[in-house]
């Protein structure tokens, strides 16, 4: 496995993700997608949408980023969104002091309050990583950015640390306008903001960042009707759970229909959704071994959820959530219902239930360093690196070539261009010799590569080269849209 240093030089001078404002120093924990990286997040988002949204009673919706006061206090985000921080006496850093003990002492105390925080960095002697200074008491800081909205003082809303509020607090609107019944999803996908306090990692942890979420509503006496279930019920999964975790590296592999019926898994919604990432996340590239989900010990369970079980993948650096399943339960309708004074129940065959909800909340910065770390290919017989995306998510599926500028070859190779272009995402390049041309090619991972040559103009046939393997074959030139669409699906 490659390891991040490598893959973040390698992505910033390919062209797909480099440091935000960096020509005026940057800005901590913020970064843009480049060209490719562009085209790789909009295939994944396509890619989420084909395989769990279009699949489902699922909608679609798209709300604000800028959010009201009231519903961050009706969702808890206001009292419980919170880190601990600690602040060096002498150079002022700020740390948060829970990775900071982590860090030092190899003990894990997520879960525990200020002032047992505050005793152990007294306790242990800690100082400041940077200046040797005496660390100050632990406070608690929130993570949402808050602003103010318009010329008027005290307006003040915040930057949402998550998309699924807008969902909750736009439930009545969608369950009405779509006459759905229950269970059904709603879905979003968009930027979320969290001021961390030392963000780092690359894009592992961010400012802001995309998320990919899907709140699934479902009537809490049907919990285990899911009509889906059967077609994911002997997927294989890796679960860590709560017992594992006392045995360093223990995982236990089930299917998803044993899971529920051992009760590792509550319900089988939550079952669905972890053996539909199964698949998805080796769809994208990413290897069975390098894919689990860990039970969340109650002390680190989100302030809304009655259980978690993160999808983390395996990185260069260890293991690391990369999707959150939470039970949320009744926990934000019921909330916003209370604060709002809006009835947030709708009726199920005549009674009026407040529905649960079941969410898979997929973070896609993560997802991306997950396929660019495992599809990376550090290929020293070829003499160039290259990533061995899927076709369904490379930022071009087909690369295309004249032999040579003359003779006609520029020519057919253009009209070839053209004629898929309207239908696919492909690049042309005539510059510089063949094999420099696969190279680039393949350095932006691009499955396959065609060369119009002198054949071609005998026989309609043209060179087709397989990213992965090298290897070289003739095709048709009328095949190549179907040959382009079957490896696409
Ligand atoms: N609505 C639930 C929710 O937001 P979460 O576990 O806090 O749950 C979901 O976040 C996913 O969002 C994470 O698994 C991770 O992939 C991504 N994420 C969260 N914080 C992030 C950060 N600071 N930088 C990058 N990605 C982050």
């Amino acid at each position: 496995m490659a390891d991040m240093e490598t893959v973040e030089k390698i992505a910033k001078m390919r062209g797909f993700i480099y440091p935000s404002s960096e020509i005026y120093g940057g800005l901590s924990g913020f970064y843009d997608f480049g060209h490719l990286g562009f085209k790789l997040k909009n295939n994944i988002e396509n890619f989420w949408r084909e395989f769990f949204v279009n699949s489902e009673n699922i909608f679609e919706i798209s709300t604000r980023t800028i959010v009201p006061e009231a519903v961050w206090e009706a969702s808890g985000h206001l009292k419980d969104f919170v880190d601990p921080i600690t602040q060096c006496q002498k150079c002022k850093t700020m740390f948060r002091a829970d990775d900071l003990i982590e860090e030092r002492t190899g003990n894990f105390v997520e879960g525990l309050d200020i002032k047992e925080l505050t005793k152990i960095i007294k306790e242990k002697k800690l100082k400041c990583p940077k200046c040797k200074g005496n660390l100050g008491e632990v406070k608690i800081f929130n993570l949402m950015l808050k602003t103010s909205v318009g010329p008027v003082e005290g307006n003040v809303a915040y930057l949402r640390p998550e998309t699924a509020q807008g969902i909750f607090t736009n439930f009545s609107f969608i369950a009405r306008s779509t006459r759905s019944k229950l269970p059904f999803g709603v879905a979003q996908v968009g930027i979320s903001y969290r001021n961390e306090i030392s963000p780092r990692q690359w894009i592992i942890r961010l400012r802001e960042f995309n998320q990919m979420e899907i709140e699934m509503f479902v009537n809490p006496k049907k919990i285990n009707e899911c009509l889906e279930f059967s077609g994911i019920a002997k997927e294989k999964l890796r679960i860590v759970t709560r017992e594992d975790q006392k045995k360093k590296g223990k995982i236990t592999e089930i299917t998803a229909e044993d899971a529920v019926k051992r009760g590792i898994i509550p319900n089988k919604w939550v079952a669905y959704f972890l053996a539909k990432e199964m698949i998805w996340y080796q769809r994208l590239g990413i290897p069975f071994e390098a894919l689990r989900h860990r039970h969340m010990l109650p002390e680190e369970t989100p302030h809304y959820s009655k259980g978690n079980f993160d999808l983390e993948i395996k990185f260069d650096f260890g293991w690391k959530e990369t999707v959150g399943n939470a039970y949320r339960t009744d926990y934000d309708l019921f909330s916003h219902s209370k604060k709002s004074g809006k009835d947030m129940s709708i009726l199920d065959e005549n009674e009026k239930v407040t529905p649960h909800v079941i969410e898979p909340s997929f973070g896609i910065e993560r997802t991306v360093y997950g396929i660019l770390l495992h599809c990376f290919v550090d290929d020293k017989k070829r003499g160039w690196s290259w990533f061995r995306f899927p076709p369904k998510i490379a930022p071009y599926i087909i690369a295309v070539f004249p032999l040579v500028n003359k003779d006609g070859l520029d020519k057919k190779a253009e009209e070839i261009y053209k004629n898929l272009k309207k239908d696919f995402d492909i690049f042309y390049d005539n510059s510089g010799s063949i094999g420099r041309r696969y190279a680039r090619a393949d350095e932006i991972g691009t499955p396959f590569a065609i060369t119009i040559d002198y054949d071609t103009k005998e026989d309609d046939t043209v060179t087709i080269r397989y990213r992965d393997t090298a290897k070289q074959e003739r095709i048709k030139v009328k095949d190549l849209k179907s040959f382009i669409s079957s490896k696409l699906e």
